[in-house]
């Protein structure tokens, strides 16, 4: 059997896309075999495309650190033959070739099967992004969050993560507040459910070590700036779901936040979560996440021809949404 594949491959410090074609012999070990129906484009994806990125573990790679799809074949009998599964985080996509082919195979402990009410195109839209911002939302609730505890900040709101958790907070009944970049964006931020859409800008910068106390949570994927601004702002005893990096990997702050407001910093990890929750969060999904939302956050539908494109524009933050791949 031969299928698509998009693949990276370094050349004298530079990486080379090429839509190909692999067996299913190239593809590294597992028990489970997946025909891939949908991936989608997460930031991550595009960060390997940049020489020394530090994420990917070695070329040639493909790509795609997230797929939904059926079962073709189980070696463990774990999954049944034509089982719509999804597959996201351990090394997909990094070390491990990912969801960017029409096939892959990975081992048992990675799959996840989807839950009744839940088609493919459904889990690739929600995807990596919505279960990041889930599990900030139970992170969060987890610290004592609650809808009538006061406004919740979304950071990078026009993003993959952020898109999906205003979604998900707003269908919780959470007074949501946008932080967008994009002021051509508010009307669809809205739409999500967003009671309030600020600009980067959302505190002023007075060079004072706290600010107002503005929020009861926050859901921030941006880190560097956004997210010292996030925490000199939220209200005594709430904290911040840190997940991303968009805007900068460093963190400048104090620790008056911490010392002062009892502020908690929640580290949010979605690579390493262990399956038994990463299943456990996805049986929730259909019950939690609103599903007649998911078209509005689909920014296109592409193939694997169209992914060195839409990759550039990831980088440049000039993406609505989720960008879904059909391999
Ligand atoms: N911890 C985890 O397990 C985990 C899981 C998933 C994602 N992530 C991380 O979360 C982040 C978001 O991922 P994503 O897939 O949602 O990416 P995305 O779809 O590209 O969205 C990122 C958003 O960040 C904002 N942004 C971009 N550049 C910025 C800058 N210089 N300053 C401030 N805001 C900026 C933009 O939103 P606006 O234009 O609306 O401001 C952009 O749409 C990434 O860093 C990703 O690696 C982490």
């Amino acid at each position: 059997m031969r299928f698509p594949a998009y693949v990276l491959d370094e050349a004298e410090g530079a990486i080379r896309p090429a839509v190909t074609e692999l067996a299913e012999d190239d593809l590294p070990a597992g028990e489970v075999l997946v025909e891939v129906e949908w991936s989608a484009i997460n930031f991550k994806d595009a960060m390997v495309t940049r020489p020394a990125n530090r994420v990917a573990r070695g070329y040639p790679l493909v790509p795609g650190v997230e797929l939904a799809g059926r079962v073709a074949l189980d070696s463990g009998a774990t999954f049944s033959p034509g089982q719509r599964v999804l597959v996201q985080g351990y090394d997909l996509g990094v070390a491990h070739h990912g969801g960017f082919a029409g096939y892959a195979r990975v081992p048992a402990e990675w799959v996840v099967p989807l839950p009744d009410g839940l088609g493919t195109r459904q889990a690739a839209v929600i995807g990596l992004a919505g279960f990041t911002a889930l599990l900030s939302l139970r992170r969060l609730e987890h610290h004592g969050l609650t809808p009538t505890g006061g406004p919740v900040l979304v950071t990078g709101a026009s993003g993959g993560v952020g898109s999906t958790a205003v979604a998900l907070l707003a269908a919780a009944g959470y007074d949501v507040v946008a932080s967008t970049g994009k002021s051509a964006e508010h009307d669809y931020l809205s739409g999500l459910g967003a009671g309030r859409v600020v600009g980067r800008e959302f505190a002023e910068d007075d060079g004072r070590t706290l600010g107002p106390q503005l929020w009861a949570g926050v859901v921030d994927c941006v880190g560097g700036r956004t997210l010292a601004q996030a925490l000199r702002t939220v209200r005594y005893g709430g904290a911040v779901a840190a997940s991303g990096l968009t805007g900068g990997n460093d963190l400048s702050t104090t620790v008056y936040p911490f010392i002062v407001r009892a502020v908690a910093l929640l580290g949010i990890d979605t690579v390493a979560t262990p399956i038994a929750e990463r299943r456990a969060l996805w049986d929730e999904m259909p019950g939690v996440f609103p599903l007649g939302r998911c078209q509005d956050m689909v920014d296109a539908e592409i193939g694997l021809d169209g992914l060195t494109g839409a990759l550039a524009r990831v980088l440049d933050a000039g993406v609505r949404g989720r960008i879904l791949v059909r391999p």
